[in-house]
């Protein structure tokens, strides 16, 4: 009994992802560009963990070499402790763009396509699996139907869907609501918190929205401006739209422009000495 209790005890403690001081770079013909510099964080399995900071301060590269598109060139990237080197089904991303969809797929087909590709399952587990998970994004009257039809937010519901079919180990996303409207971004917050009640993913969300970090995360990792380094961490599943607006929510809203905008006091401080040295 003890024992068991022991190992259920150090399983918990384990990470489901690990970002292991991790820099990234771009080679250009001309120059190196560092995106990132040692950026450590750990991920736990139904954390809502989401990268926050300005833009160019690296997200998406990092979104992207946890998806395994991009190699670190320093530190490493953990999945269930193993280093990842590639892309794989137990991770996959959403994007911004609307246009994610193959045109020539229907709304089904699309969703069938990676559950036939990479999870091998025959055409028949495939459109059930494929209209049960559109069931779950209110698009099941539009299985058949082809992706220009359909409104932006509709498109991004499609690419959820057939994210959240694969049942990957994390959900990458990566500003998936940015290019929406005010009231369809709100209600799409609103739907992915319900889909995580529901089917309780693990999710990496991306964002640059101070107030979309707050409500979409559990824990939120502030980043530098270029190259990104981690500013620090916060909790933050005590809030939810609901409390946007709310006294609490700006205040930690402000806490976090704060952080994020202003010279941190320990790199402004010897910086302060120096010039008066000179
Ligand atoms: N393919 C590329 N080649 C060279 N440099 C790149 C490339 N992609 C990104 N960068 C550079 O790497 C840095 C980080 O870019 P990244 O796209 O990860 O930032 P981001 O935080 O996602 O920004 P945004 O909020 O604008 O999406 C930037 O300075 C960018 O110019
Ligand atoms: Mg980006």
């Amino acid at each position: 009994m003890a024992i068991h209790n022991l190992r259920v005890v150090s399983e918990r403690a384990t990470p489901l992802l690990q970002v292991d001081g991790v820099s990234l770079e771009y080679r250009t013909p001309e120059r190196i560009v560092r995106a990132t510099h040692r950026v450590s964080f750990d991920v736990h399995a139904g954390d809502r963990f989401v990268l926050l900071g300005p833009s160019g301060c690296g997200k998406s590269t990092l979104l992207k070499a946890v998806a395994g598109f991009v190699p670190p060139s320093e530190g490493e990237i953990r999945l269930e402790g193993r280093r990842v080197l590639q892309p794989g089904p137990d991770r996959i991303v959403v994007f911004q763009e609307f246009d994610q969809l193959p045109p020539w797929q229907t709304v089904a087909q699309n969703v069938m396509f990676p559950l036939r590709q990479a999870r091998k399952l025959s055409r028949a587990e495939a459109r059930e699996l494929a209209l049960d998970s559109l069931h779950k994004v209110g698009l099941a009257g539009f299985a058949d139907a082809y992706p220009h039809t359909l409104s932006g937010g509709m498109k991004q519901r499609v690419a959820i869907a057939r994210a959240l079919a694969m049942r990957p180990k994390v959900l990458l996303m990566d500003e998936p609501f940015a290019a929406l409207d005010a009231l369809t971004r709100r209600r799409m917050q609103e739907e992915l918190l319900a889909l995580w009640d529901d089917a309780a993913f693990t999710l990496l969300f991306v964002t640059h929205s101070i107030e979309e970090a707050l409500v979409v995360g559990s824990r939120i990792l502030l980043l530098s401006p270029h190259p990104g380094r981690v500013r620090a961490e916060l909790n933050s599943h005590q809030f939810s739209l609901a409390s946007q607006g709310g006294a609490e929510f700006q205040a930690a809203a402000q806490r976090i422009h704060t952080l994020l905008f202003d010279e941190p006091a320990a790199e402004a401080a010897p910086r302060a000495r120096s010039a008066a040295g000179r």
